[in-house]
């Protein structure tokens, strides 16, 4: 995901200190980057595709000496990654970055060619830039916050900017909506940024926008404006953490910020082991398969067992570790045994590891902490990469689970249109799953209609019903809301008489074969007065009145049957996140809650 600075400095150090406070954004994945800086009483802009080192690279013999600068690493959304693609970018007399995605571009793009605009780039950014400069020079708004504030206004989608405008160049406007923005409080300047790694070796005094504030940032002055432009003393907050530690990177939540980094931690991992013979497994050595793990870990297994079973036609089965470990379970020297944790500590988990080495079975384990017991006991471990994972209620230690799962799976198949399908889609799929991210307002709706309630149904079919089961957890363990996944199939099995006038039904269903089944499922539980809220794709509900038996529809992006996983799967994450948020509850740290659980 993109990753924006910028400095305001009582000296002329601000490109080199913004562009060290870039670095400190790589984690975060990009494709290009670049620095605009004030010199020779003009802006200036310096970018490059790749890594930092090569805008260093450019620059470094060039007089770049300002007092201010704003800063970005970019990963492409609109337009492809390259030199004139990247930010910063400037229209007439306004300069800006932006992490984000401007939905009505494209709208706004003809509205201001219509008013004389032309465009260099592919980018919803330059348009942005454009109609804050419109709105500036055309409507005539000259007083920067309102003008700021008036522009974004019609901007819908998510950004968060750093801006300059050429007749103000010793003060640095910033603002937000819903994507991460912090303004920093230095000694000898001051900050903006996506998230505080990036300014702690300078600061660590800042304080976190809410959505459409906006900052006006001068060098030893900091305003703070709410979105009526009343100025307001936000909370100075004080990091404790050192540089290069963990930290929230100015998210609310450290589970919001590990869902922000679900996208560039699935597309690495398809980079790191698709089509690699390190996650190859040989699964004709093998007459079956075991997936073994606890929670969340187990609902991932519950995926492998579909793709595994489906694709690979090997017959899986899904062990929750704490049964598996007392059952003497029937293994043999043809058995895989899967394990599954993102700790690698989990004490079922490893003694059911433990007895599968035991018997003389080929130990696999998917793993998260690296050099953790698990990783370290079983004959091979592929890691999941997925970084440090502080928040307990796992998101991106479940999906990179599936994600590993899926790969070796894929990996398992000779080339077939499945393989194919897949390794194109490795080339977009964090740029879906960050546009599936940036549909939070449906989700935010969702939340709104269920937090209030006692008990919540999730149901679906096959790799949908897997999903439920993930989902369900998810709400229970952030939000304290009962809730139950049921194969759809199986709810008028009993279950149906607890559906009553205002429960809330969750369906998904995004397997165009079972589709139709579990349309009537829903309307099943809709004729009782369920409140049904319904989650497909695009492609089906196009070919569906979905209206006619949701209450609430999310349609999200199409991806194949092995993708669709990651996309359904941060929805459900973000719809139990908002119910957590408008109940107040400690979601990082829910009560009872502990992130490995290492006893029995
Ligand atoms: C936390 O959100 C999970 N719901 C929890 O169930 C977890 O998946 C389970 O405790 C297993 O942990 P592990 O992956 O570290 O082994």
């Amino acid at each position: 995901m993109c990753g924006i600075t910028g400095y305001i400095s009582k000296t002329n150090d601000a490109n080199t200190v913004a562009i060290n406070c870039l670095k400190n954004l790589e984690y975060r994945g990009y494709d290009s980057s670049g620095i605009a800086i004030f010199n020779e009483n003009k802006i200036k802009l310096y970018k490059s595709t790749g890594k930092i080192a090569n805008l260093c690279e450019k620059i470094k013999d060039i007089d770049t000496t300002s007092k201010i600068a704003i800063a970005h690493t970019r990963w492409a959304t609109h337009g492809k990654p390259t030199e004139t693609n990247a930010h910063p970018h400037r229209c007439k007399n306004i300069t800006l970055v932006h992490n984000g995605i401007i939905e009505n571009y494209i709208e706004l793009k003809e509205f201001l060619q219509k008013n004389g605009y032309t465009f260099n780039t592919q980018t919803d950014t330059e348009v942005a830039c454009a109609y804050i400069a419109y709105v500036y020079n055309d409507l005539n708004i000259k007083d920067k916050l309102k003008c700021i504030n008036e522009a974004c206004k019609n901007l819908k989608g998510s950004y968060a900017f750093g801006i300059i405008f050429d007749d103000e160049p010793e003060t640095l406007y910033a603002t937000r909506k819903d994507s991460p923005l912090i303004v920093g409080y230095g000694d000898n300047g001051n900050f903006i940024s996506s998230d505080i790694t990036a300014i702690i070796k300078y600061t660590n005094k800042y304080v976190i926008l809410n959505d459409y504030y906006i900052s006006k940032i001068t060098c030893d002055k900091v305003e703070n404006y709410d979105e009526n432009l009343n100025l307001v003393n936000l909370e100075i907050k004080t990091s404790d953490l050192t540089y290069n530690e963990n930290t929230k990177n100015g998210y609310s939540h450290y589970m919001l910020k590990e869902i922000h980094e679900e996208p560039t931690v699935i597309a690495n991992l398809y980079k790191r082991y698709l089509d690699k013979d390190i996650a190859t497994i040989d699964l004709k050595k093998f007459d079956k398969i075991h997936i073994v793990a606890c929670g969340s870990a187990m609902h991932a297994g519950l995926i492998g067992k579909y793709l595994f079973e489906t694709y690979a036609r090997i017959e899986t089965t899904v062990e929750i570790a704490s049964e598996y470990r007392y059952k003497n379970p029937i293994i043999t020297d043809k058995t895989l045994v899967i394990i599954i944790s993102q700790s690698g500590e989990t004490a079922d988990t490893l003694a059911a590891l433990r007895l599968a080495n035991n018997v003389g079975a080929y130990t696999l384990a998917i793993v998260n902490q690296e050099n953790s017991s698990i990783a370290r006991e079983a004959k091979k471990c592929l890691y999941t990469y997925a970084g440090p994972e502080i928040a307990v209620a796992t998101t991106k230690g479940y999906t990179s689970q599936v994600a590993v799962l899926s790969i070796i799976m894929i990996n398992s198949l000779k080339n077939n249109n499945l393989k194919d399908t897949i390794l194109k889609e490795t080339a977009t799929i964090e740029n879906v799953l960050e546009k599936t991210i940036d549909m939070l307002p449906e989700y935010k709706n969702i939340a709104n209609k269920i937090y209030e309630k006692n008990d919540i149904f999730f149901i679906g079919r096959g790799i949908d019903y897997a999903l439920c089961m993930e989902g369900s957890l998810k709400l229970k363990e952030i939000s304290y809301i009962h809730s139950e996944a049921y194969a759809a199939g199986e709810l008028k099995h009993g279950t149906i008489s607890l559906i009553e006038n205002g429960t809330p039904v969750i369906a998904i269903a995004t397997d165009e074969t079972l589709f139709e089944k579990t349309v009537s499922n829903v309307k099943e539980t809709k004729a009782r007065g369920a409140y049904t809220i319904f989650i497909t794709t695009k492609s089906l509900a196009d070919n569906t009145d979905v209206d006619d038996f949701s209450d609430v529809k999310l349609i999200l992006n199409d991806m194949s049957k092995i993708n669709i996983t990651h996309v359904v799967a941060l929805a459900l994450q973000l719809i139990s996140f908002e119910t957590a948020k408008l109940k107040n509850c400690d979601i990082d740290k829910p009560k009872n809650l502990a992130k490995s659980v290492t006893v029995e």
